[in-house]
């Protein structure tokens, strides 16, 4: 890479490594949020926007809207500094901007970047010289080049250039601005990593931006790994994600097999992860939850038809993995039947509705298609979840439920395990139920005839 032409701002570089750049960070979500603590907590000034008011006062006022970060955290950053605004306008006072906003799906299963270009057009008129504007949110490789940047150049009032490896732009002048995607690796309810621990990938647009955003990041992640592209990084996190997408399907797939057999997946999984080389361990369940796995995977099988190309790996994967909800109803049916009730006019209690365990994380959860394949077969369905006291409308469905107490677990036909939250005791759940389905092996070591494992 060329760095002849363009010398980083030494005064953004000197800024960041003093602790002196202000970050500002842009959708204050299950990642941004965190993020933004994080720099917080190492001295760094932070300013939060969202488009969400209600995400903003509560930040405003000390309280947080996600289970995991107490109030506390949050009147912690507060009296460091940090505080949250809807007005873009702000931009200005902050010296990099990190954007974390949704990458949904659409109704056609397409990549919708409404987000990123929504919130590329806000940046665009406050865009000031020498920002660093680093992308995080996960998406196909080419998004930072192909549409966030024309956004900014565009859009900016300042005639700014994106700083490009052998470009005519000249970084002395003040006429540039630095673009980088650092994707965020975050796996929310997973404690056995400290999050400084996870690695920071980093591709910058130049070698300007990848050093000044390989030294933000270093401030508060122990390592920086600089790859040479922005659309390099983006297949990174895509990479990553697939790897877990088609695994999580392979053992799906296994386990129906297995279910034929008479074998225990989760035994042989558990053998086979005493491999100390060459297997990792994947776990079946009831299918794929969360904002990640099963959507992210669907962003690079659309991209690569632009270049002719079917990932034929990602649509089996997202084949089997969609299919799982649909066999734990089968599943279900059986077992009812197999006490000679039918599905339809059967009370089934779920219990779990977040995507997987200890997390307040509903979205895409297969919890949601599962209630409403049970309602759709007439059983009268309940739910109890420690995490979701209620659950209302959201972008794929609508069931306005209230989590049901866990007594009198008698009344139930059936007791369907569908997230292995550590608040329940299993044992209990299975003394006290008539018939429990378990699709997460959360009653292992339990020995009941009541118990069917699916
Ligand atoms: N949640 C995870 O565990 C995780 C892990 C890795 C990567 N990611 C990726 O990170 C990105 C963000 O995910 P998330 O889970 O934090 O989403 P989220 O829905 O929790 O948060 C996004 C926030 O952005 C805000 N927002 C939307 N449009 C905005 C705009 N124009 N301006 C300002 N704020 C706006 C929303 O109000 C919301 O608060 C996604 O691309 C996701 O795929 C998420």
């Amino acid at each position: 890479m060329s760095t002849q032409q363009i010398t980083p701002t030494s005064e953004l570089l000197t800024k960041i490594k003093s602790r002196q750049a202000r970050i500002g960070i842009i959708g204050l979500g299950y990642v941004g949020l965190p993020l933004g603590l994080l720099f917080s907590e190492e001295k760094f000034q932070v300013l939060g926007f969202d488009i969400d008011a209600s995400k903003v006062n509560a930040l405003n006022s000390g309280n947080s809207y996600i289970h995991r970060i107490l109030p506390a955290e949050i009147q912690q950053a507060r009296e460091k500094g940090f505080s949250a605004t809807s007005d873009y306008t702000r931009l200005k006072e902050v010296d990099a901007i990190i954007i974390a906003v949704p990458t949904p799906l659409n109704e056609y299963h397409e990549p919708d970047l409404s987000y990123i270009t929504a919130t590329g057009d806000a940046i665009a008129p406050n865009l000031q010289p020498n920002h660093l504007v680093v992308l995080e949110s996960t998406t196909y490789p080419g998004t930072t080049e192909e549409v966030l940047l024309p956004i900014l150049e565009k859009g900016n009032k300042f005639g700014l250039k994106a700083a490009r490896d052998g470009a005519s732009v000249d970084a002395g002048t003040d006429k540039v601005f630095f673009l980088t995607f650092s994707p965020e690796r975050e796996d929310p309810g997973n404690t056995s990593v400290a999050r400084k621990d996870i690695p920071k990938v980093v591709g910058g647009l130049d070698a300007n931006a990848a050093e000044l955003a390989g030294a933000m990041y270093n401030a508060i992640f122990r390592r920086v790994v600089r790859v040479s592209t922005p659309a390099a990084a983006e297949m990174t996190k895509l990479l990553e994600n697939i790897y877990r997408c088609v695994n999580i399907a392979l053992v799906n797939e296994l386990k129906l097999l297995c279910l034929r057999m008479g074998i225990d997946i989760w035994e042989v999984i558990d053998a086979a992860a005493t491999k100390p080389f060459g297997f990792h361990p994947f776990y079946p369940g009831p299918g794929l939850g969360g904002h990640c796995i099963p959507v992210d995977p669907f962003y690079l099988s659309w991209k690569a038809k632009e270049f002719d190309f079917r990932t034929k790996f990602i649509e089996l994967a997202g084949e089997i993995n969609v299919g799982m909800p649909y066999h734990v109803i089968g599943s279900v049916v059986t077992a009812l039947s197999q006490h000679k009730k039918a599905l339809n006019g059967s009370k089934v209690l779920m219990l779990g509705m977040a995507y997987k365990k200890d997390i307040d994380d509903l979205r895409e959860s297969p919890a949601l298609t599962i209630i409403e394949l049970l309602q759709a077969e007439g059983a009268d369905v309940c739910y109890n979840d420690p995490y979701f006291p209620k659950v209302g409308r959201g972008r794929k469905y609508d069931l306005q439920m209230t989590s049901t107490p866990l007594t009198n677990l008698g009344q139930y036909d059936c007791v369907l395990i569908v997230t292995d939250h550590s608040d329940y005791d299993y044992k209990k759940i299975v003394e006290e139920s008539q018939l429990v389905v378990d699709t997460r092996n959360a009653t292992k070591g339990i020995r009941s005839p009541k118990i069917v494992r699916c």
